[in-house]
């Protein structure tokens, strides 16, 4: 049998930041995203009768060639094989090849961790299931891969994954569909370079930071006033609230310890035309990642006005059009 699924990455507008739990990735608060429509991995996995094969390929996203997967990542993959087949109860093995493709640059703020193991999630389990597993447990399944985020791009559209009281009730849910909002996120890429230290780490050490728990104090109040905002489509008050939540997240990185600077000048440079296009009357609102590119966010008709923006800026590499979509799916069985 050969499966071909596709998934989203998303962007969190509040994000999570901090395990309190490494085994089960547990995070410390709720937090809540959009599936982004062109930042997709889309993986081919093929069930191989010979069990101990395991193989895993990977189109370089600048080359477009075909490389395997470096050593280490496939035996996280393969640990993860063996997680999922335990979730489901299965006794018997199979081998796989997989191939697995981005339209985007990975690692580098755009979460291509979560695109890839929450299409991994759905592949693996179908393939053990010859059937989808509920939501809800997929999303847990894809939030045990390690890559906690990967949790919220298995719901469609606008997704709140909620911190729960274990791994059990630890999942994301969609809060609304991809048609509810006409939000754009631009991602404006000032990199394509790979991040170096990765959110694992960062998860790891966030406490060490004296701003974590004035972060967790102060998450209560935007959430009530995010899901308000959300609720009464008030962009302006939402797109303020998702800045405050971004740089909420990289004080707390750029002072744990060791200390986070995701950030480059160039990150610096585009905060501050976002901010300055604001007084001219032109919405956008900026969020970022583990990673030095911005994620503008902004409506669809400001779209083409931001659009030919920063065309003309010689810090941006590229643009990547946005809109909310759903999330993982199975794309193609095909039996051999
Ligand atoms: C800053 O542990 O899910 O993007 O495995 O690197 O994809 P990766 O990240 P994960 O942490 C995500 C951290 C974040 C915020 C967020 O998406 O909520």
């Amino acid at each position: 049998m050969k499966i071909k699924v596709k998934s989203p990455a998303n962007i969190a507008f509040i994000k999570y930041w901090g395990q309190r739990d490494s085994h089960f990735i547990l995070p410390y608060n709720d937090s809540f995203s959009m599936n982004l429509s062109h930042c997709i991995t889309e993986i081919t996995i093929e069930r191989l009768n010979d069990d101990h094969k395991k193989e895993v390929f990977l189109e370089d996203y600048l080359t477009k060639k075909v490389i395997p997967i470096q050593q280490e990542r496939l035996e996280k993959i393969i640990d993860y094989y063996y997680l999922i087949k335990k979730f489901v109860d299965k006794k018997d093995d199979f081998g796989f090849r997989i191939f697995s493709k981005n339209n985007f640059p990975i690692k580098s703020g755009i979460a291509s961790s979560a695109s890839f193991y929450s299409a991994l999630a759905l592949g693996f389990s179908y393939l053990f299931m010859e059937k989808n597993l509920p939501e809800k447990n997929l999303s847990i399944l894809a939030r045990l891969s390690g890559s906690g985020s990967a949790c919220r791009s298995i719901p469609d559209g606008f997704v709140w994954w909620k911190k729960g009281k274990n791994s059990k009730t630890s999942y994301a849910y969609s809060i609304a569909p991809p048609k509810y909002w006409d939000l754009v996120d631009l991602v404006l890429i000032v990199s394509e370079k790979e991040k170096i230290v990765g959110s694992q780490e960062g998860h790891q050490k966030a406490l060490t930071s004296p701003f974590f728990k004035l972060r967790l104090t102060d998450l209560k109040r935007r959430i009530k006033e995010i899901k308000d905002a959300f609720l009464k489509k008030d962009f302006e008050k939402f797109g303020q609230l998702i800045e405050e939540e971004a740089l909420s997240l990289h004080f707390v990185a750029m002072t744990q310890i060791p200390p986070l600077y995701y950030w480059s000048g160039k990150t610096i440079e585009i905060i501050k035309e976002i901010v300055y296009l604001r007084k001219k009357n032109r919405f956008g609102f900026f969020t970022i990642d583990a990673g030095e590119n911005i994620h503008l966010i902004c409506q669809k008709k400001d779209e083409k006005f931001f659009f030919q923006y920063f065309s003309q800026k010689k810090e941006i590499k590229k643009m990547i059009i946005n809109y909310p979509t759903i999330g993982a799916r199975l794309w193609e069985v095909k039996e051999n």
